[in-house]
């Protein structure tokens, strides 16, 4: 069954509202999604149900209790920090060999779609040694790469694309998630990336309508 890395061209993105609106997508078809989010910093053990995993966990119908937390989350740092830094606060390092060990074990026991939502954008810094790019080609998995449509978002994407090329990633689709008041149209932004994407399948998920967008990608990944 598919499983897919989650990845942006940075924070704030919209992966992990992507993520969402797969799983729910998926769950209306009688599917059985999965999602997992291995290395979340910023996290309030107050309020788990704001972060990334609480609301993966609430798209899947369940609740953000410490042990689904702890299964789809392993890795939580409470500050709001790339995971090398947040880590390092707390004297204890994103161990980067069982990350990918987690990540690949999960990929094979999937028996639905599964999606693996990564840490802001490809190359965030996970410790001293290695960024999210490397957890992903580790891990053997193909991503989703998540953009935007706002103004300078094109070389942001290109660039991120680039990077993945470089490390071997293969790209299962380009989201395009249409940015809030942006200068730019979102058909513009997909018009022009498609010139320079050799191929990649690119989506464009309407802010007034994202349904067929996220149909298409869902049917992309499973
Ligand atoms: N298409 C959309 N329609 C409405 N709201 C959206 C959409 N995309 C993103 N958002 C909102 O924008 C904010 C940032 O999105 P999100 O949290 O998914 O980003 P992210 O890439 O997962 O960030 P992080 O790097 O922190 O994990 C959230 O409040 C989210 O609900
Ligand atoms: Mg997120």
């Amino acid at each position: 069954m598919g499983a897919n890395f989650i990845t942006g061209t940075g924070t704030d993105i919209g992966k992990t509202w992507l993520c969402c609106a797969l799983l729910r997508h998926w769950r209306e078809q009688r599917r059985h999604p999965e999602a997992l989010k291995p290395v979340l910093s910023g996290f309030d053990p107050a309020a788990p149900g704001a972060s990334d995993a609480g609301a993966l966990l609430e798209a899947l119908g369940q609740a953000a209790d410490e042990r689904a937390l702890e299964a789809i989350a392993p890795w939580r740092y409470a500050a709001p920090l790339s995971p090398d830094l947040a880590s390092a606060r707390e004297g204890r390092q994103v161990p980067f060999d069982a990350l990918v060990g987690y990540t690949r074990r999960a990929a094979e026991r999937a028996e639905g779609p599964l999606l693996v939502e990564g840490v802001g954008g490809v190359m965030v810094p996970l410790d001293e040694n290695h960024t999210v790019r490397d957890w992903i080609a580790a891990s053997g998995l193909p991503c989703v790469l998540v953009a935007g449509s706002y103004l300078g978002s094109m070389s942001h994407t290109l660039s991120a694309l680039e990077s993945l090329r470089h490390g071997g990633v293969p790209v299962t689709a380009i989201a395009v998630n249409e940015s809030e008041g942006s200068s730019v149209a979102l058909g513009q932004t997909l018009a022009s990336l498609t010139n320079h994407v050799g191929g990649i399948p690119l989506l464009g998920i309407r802010r007034d309508d994202p349904g067929p967008g996220i149909a298409r990608l869902a049917g992309l990944l499973a």
